[in-house]
C-alpha cells in the first residue's frame, strides 16, 4: 500500500485501509462464502484459518481480527504491509520478514505465558516501538536535558495515591456541565456542517445523526462524496471509486458510540466497574482520568476537565490477536446549542492516521429523513473460481 493511499485514507483511518485490503484478499481466497448483508455476525464467528489460506500461528483467532492484527503489527514496526507481503498474494511466504514475524508471534506468546501468567503484557510494540529493528542499547543524549532550563516538570498524578471525586461524581458533573440529563435527552436529531482536516487537506463535511443511534457523514471530495455511516446495528464506508465496505468488530462498537446523541447520560450504565486513575495534563488543562470496564468489551478511558467537568478526551480500544489498537478522540470548542454544550471540534487519532473536524453550524431537532440511514446494496462478490 503506498503512502498516498494511506494519507488519503487517514480520514477513515484504520477502518478504510482494512476494508480496502480485505476486499482484495477476499477476491483471491477461493470459495469464500459470500459475506452478504446478513452475514455480519456469522463472519464474526468464523476462524481465521477458515477464511484465509495460510494461517499457521493465529489459528482459532476470529477471522475479522486478522486485519486489525495486521494493522497492529504494521503500527508496531513502523512498516507497510509489503514489508512482509507480496503484493496481491497475502498467503505467500516468499518474504523472510513474514517468516520472522511468525516466529516473533510465537516468541511473544511464550514470553507472556512464561512470565506474565498468560496476560498479554509484552507485545510487538514493547520491543519494536515503531521500528523494524528494536534498539538494544539506550541512546546517547542528543539534546541538553530539559530540567537544566525550566526545572523538572510536574509529573502526571496517574501513579500517585488518588483522593479526589469518585468516578460516579465525575460522570455526574459532566452531565451537569453539558446542561443536565433532561436537556441531553431532549435531542432527537442533529445536523452539523463544517470542515474535516487530514493530511494537510481541508474538505467540507456534513454530519446527520438521529435517534436511535444512527449517524452518517458525507465528506465532499473533489471527485465525489466519502461516506461513513451507522444505522443502529450495521456500519459501512463508501469511498469514491470503491465499493461499499462493511464495518466489523470494534469499529462497530466505536461507530455506535459516535452515533449516540445521549452519550453523556449513557456512559454510566455502560460500565460494570469504574475507577479514577488520577489526573493527567492535556494541553493547558488538568483532567481526571476515569477508566470504565465493560462486559465482554475493551475498557474505555474518559478524561474530564478538572475545572469545567467537560469530557475533553475519550480513548477506546480495538481488540486484535496481538494487542489493542487505540482510538483517541479529543473534544474541544464546546458551545451551547439549545441548552446543551456540544463540542464544535474533535480530533480522532489512531496509530494509522488522524483527522480533525471543526463544525461551524449545529442544528438540533430538525427533521432528518430516515431514508438517509438506509444502507445501499452491498456489491456482488467477484466470481468464484470454478473449483475449490
Ligand atoms: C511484520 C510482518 C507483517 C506485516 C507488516 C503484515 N503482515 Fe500480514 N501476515 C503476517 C504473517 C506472519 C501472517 C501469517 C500469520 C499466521 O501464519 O498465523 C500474515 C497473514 C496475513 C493474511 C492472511 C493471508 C492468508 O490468506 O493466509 C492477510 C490477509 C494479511 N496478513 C494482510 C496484511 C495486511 C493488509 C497488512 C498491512 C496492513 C499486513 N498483513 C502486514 C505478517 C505481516
Ligand atoms: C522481546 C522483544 C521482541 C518482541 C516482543 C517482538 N520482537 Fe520482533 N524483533 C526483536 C528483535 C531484537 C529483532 C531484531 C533481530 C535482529 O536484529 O536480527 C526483531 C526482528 C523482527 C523482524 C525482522 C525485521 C527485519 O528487518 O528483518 C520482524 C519482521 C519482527 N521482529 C516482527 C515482530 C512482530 C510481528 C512481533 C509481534 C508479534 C515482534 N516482532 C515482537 C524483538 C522483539
Amino acid at each position: 500500500m503506498n503512502r498516498k493511499w494511506t494519507l488519503a485514507m487517514g480520514m477513515a483511518a484504520t477502518l478504510a485501509i482494512c476494508a480496502v485490503v480485505a476486499g482484495g484478499a477476499k477476491a483471491q481466497s477461493s470459495g469464500t462464502p459470500h459475506a452478504g448483508p446478513s452475514a455480519g455476525s456469522q463472519a464474526g464467528e468464523r476462524k481465521a484459518e477458515e477464511q484465509f489460506k495460510n494461517i499457521q500461528v493465529l489459528k482459532g483467532v476470529p477471522a475479522e481480527q486478522i486485519f486489525p492484527s495486521m494493522q497492529f503489527i504494521t503500527a508496531s514496526l513502523g512498516v507497510e504491509c509489503d514489508f512482509c507481503h507480496v503484493q496481491g498474494a497475502f498467503e505467500k511466504d516468499d518474504k523472510k520478514t513474514k517468516q520472522t514475524a511468525r516466529k516473533m508471534m510465537e516468541m511473544m506468546f511464550v514470553i507472556n505465558k512464561g512470565n506474565f501468567e498468560g496476560h498479554r503484557e509484552v507485545t510487538c510494540y514493547s520491543c519494536h516501538r515503531g521500528s523494524a529493528q528494536p534498539a538494544g542499547m539506550p541512546p546517547v543524549m542528543t539534546e541538553e536535558p530539559k530540567e537544566a532550563l525550566g526545572g523538572p516538570k510536574k509529573p502526571d498524578s496517574e501513579t500517585k495515591e488518588y483522593s479526589g471525586p469518585s468516578p460516579g461524581q465525575l460522570l455526574e458533573k459532566y452531565v451537569q456541565a453539558v446542561g443536565g440529563a433532561a436537556a441531553v435527552e431532549k435531542a432527537t436529531s442533529r445536523v452539523m456542517k463544517g470542515t474535516i482536516e487530514f493530511g494537510g487537506k481541508s474538505l467540507p463535511i456534513e454530519i446527520y445523526a438521529k435517534d436511535p443511534d444512527r449517524r452518517i457523514s458525507f465528506t465532499h471530495m473533489p471527485e465525489g462524496d466519502n461516506v461513513t455511516a451507522f444505522n443502529g446495528h450495521e456500519g459501512w464506508l463508501v469511498m469514491t471509486g470503491h465499493p461499499l465496505r462493511e464495518m466489523h468488530g470494534s469499529d462497530l462498537d466505536g461507530a455506535a458510540m459516535d452515533a449516540d446523541l445521549h452519550l453523556a447520560t449513557h456512559l454510566k450504565p455502560m460500565f460494570s466497574e469504574m475507577r479514577v486513575r488520577g489526573t493527567k495534563k492535556i494541553g493547558d488543562l488538568e483532567a481526571y482520568v476515569v477508566v470504565g470496564q465493560r462486559e465482554g468489551k475493551p475498557p474505555i478511558q474518559l478524561f474530564f476537565d478538572e475545572q469545567s467537568g467537560l469530557l475533553v478526551r475519550l480513548v477506546r480500544f480495538g481488540e486484535t490477536a496481538l494487542g489493542q489498537l487505540p482510538t483517541q478522540i479529543d473534544y474541544g470548542d464546546y458551545r451551547d446549542v439549545g441548552g446543551v454544550k456540544i463540542p464544535y471540534r474533535w480530533t480522532l487519532a489512531r496509530p494509522s492516521g488522524r483527522f480533525t473536524i471543526q463544525v461551524s453550524e449545529v442544528k438540533d431537532n430538525v427533521p432528518v429523513d430516515d431514508a438517509k440511514f438506509v444502507k445501499p446494496p452491498v456489491p456482488p462478490e467477484p466470481p468464484k473460481p470454478p473449483a475449490n
